[in-house]
């Protein structure tokens, strides 16, 4: 059977664990494809909320192997703390698989993360600050340390040794910051985390195609958004790696042929953590009532997120990125006491109207959104189970925004438990 890609549309947080959760009753096989530990992903099952930092989505149904693909940067104390709390909340965390091919996230790595946010000033990213974009980065260098070497002691002294020579220089000379000890991080990822995650370690690539030639259905999960990826997203304030659906080939070990289905997750708003341009946004009372109605802060890091109207000129693009074939529309009861929305069609700038993103950055951080007004429905919809039972004028807000990304919408969430989705369509 083909695989089937989970990818954000927009800054993240859109609710892919949500959705992930959902389609992961039918696969055998969950794949978190790329990122870290910057990602929080939240499942709520009878009221109680997990919320997923590493490991995937899939994890909550014992008949699911959750697979952390080569793509995925791990730093082995988180991976370990979230396996224990899971495992504390009867989670058997036991069937995880863990790819050799990625890579760890060293002390350094977070250290530096926080350092360079601190030399950026006012032009600071707003990172996690969790070391997942100098992880990355030695990776590009091919000098980091991957998840296999904590099999084998001796390469990991060795290639310890090398790079802690040049990270140590950049933390004394650069930040003035003391010299981390090679034994410290010795002890620490090879006699305490090497153990505990050995068992885990396995051929996740082997693990997909087994599953793929099975027959089984095999769901890859996308960390952060279409708008945060390396290579697409308002760079720099991106993040640093390629959450977009083509990264979901490099990053588990599939090739496009595999993927069938692509499922873009958008929020019935939007939202942002951390710096860069955001078109859209809400800086007066309707985007504190985004931010109080729609729980707007961090899983994980607690921050407040921005938050704006739907734009669907992203939207149009996301399609674009990542072949979108559908969009699950997440957070629409979020919207239930507006009494007016509006929707961002298109861009105007200097005289000129963009109905797709505009190539150039400086366009994206100047540009003033056409907006087109909807009517609310200020109804409860939280309840909702059925199509037929969504207020019209949600239906139509709905129907629209599906319109204007060029995709059916198949499912809407209103509400954060599991079974607050309601299917549209067929
Ligand atoms: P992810 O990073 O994409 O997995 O999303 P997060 O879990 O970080 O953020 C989404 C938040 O919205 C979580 O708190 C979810 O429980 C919540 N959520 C997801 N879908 C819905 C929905 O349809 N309605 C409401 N009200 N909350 C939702
Ligand atoms: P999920 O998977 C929202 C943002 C950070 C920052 C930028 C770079 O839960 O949707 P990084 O630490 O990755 O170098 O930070 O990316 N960011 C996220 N924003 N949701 C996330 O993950 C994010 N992961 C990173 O706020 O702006
Ligand atoms: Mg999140």
């Amino acid at each position: 059977m083909p695989a089937t890609v989970v990818v954000g549309t927009q800054w993240g947080d859109e609710g892919k664990g949500k959705l992930t959760d959902l389609l992961a009753k039918e696969a055998q096989v969950v794949v978190r494809y790329q990122g870290g530990h910057n990602a929080g992903h939240t499942i709520v099952v009878d009221g109680e909320s997990f919320a997923l930092q590493l490991i995937p989505s899939g994890v909550l149904y014992p008949s699911v192997t959750p697979v952390i693909g080569n793509g995925v940067v791990v730093d082995p104390q988180v991976l370990l703390a979230e396996m224990a709390t899971l495992e504390a909340r009867g989670v058997d965390c036991s069937r995880l698989r863990i790819s050799g091919s990625a890579h760890l996230i060293m002390p350094y790595h977070q250290e530096l993360d926080s350092l360079a946010e601190r030399r950026l000033g006012r032009n600071k990213l707003g990172t996690t600050k969790r070391g997942i974009g100098p992880a990355y980065a030695d990776k590009a260098s091919r000098i980091g340390l991957r998840v296999q070497d904590l099999l084998d002691p001796k390469i990991f002294r060795q290639k310890l040794d090398l790079v802690l020579r040049e990270k140590n220089q950049v933390l004394a000379k650069v930040y003035n910051r003391l010299a981390l000890s090679a034994d410290d991080i010795c002890a620490r990822y090879l006699d305490e985390y090497a153990p505990r995650l050995a068992p885990l370690i396995a051929d996740t690539v082997g693990i997909v195609h087994d599953a793929l030639d099975a027959g089984s259905e095999v769901l890859l999960e996308g960390a952060q958004a279409t708008f945060l990826d390396l290579d697409h997203g308002t760079y720099p304030f991106v993040t640093s790696s390629n959450p977009v659906a083509g990264g979901a080939c490099t990053g588990a070990g599939i090739g496009p042929r595999h993927i069938a289905r692509v499922i873009g997750i958008a929020k019935a708003y939007l939202t942002r953590v951390g710096s860069g341009p955001f078109p859209t946004e809400l800086t007066g009372s309707s985007g504190d009532e985004l931010v109080e109605r729609g729980h707007e802060f961090g899983t994980n890091t607690g921050r407040r997120r921005r938050t704006g109207w739907f734009d669907a000129v992203m939207a149009r693009q996301a399609v674009r990125l990542n072949s979108l074939s559908e969009i699950a529309l997440t957070k629409l009861d979020v919207l239930d006491t507006f009494e007016t929305l509006r929707v961002c069609v298109a861009y105007e700038h200097d005289g000129t109207r963009y109905e797709h993103l505009p190539y150039h950055q400086s366009v994206l951080h100047q540009a003033t959104p056409v907006y087109e007004q909807l009517p609310g429905w200020r109804t409860d919809t939280t309840g909702t189970t059925s199509v037929a039972d969504l207020p019209t004028a949600a239906r139509a807000y709905v129907d629209r925004l599906s319109e204007l990304a060029g995709v059916p919408i198949h499912l809407v969430g209103v509400g954060p438990g599991r079974e607050q989705f309601v299917r549209v369509g067929d």
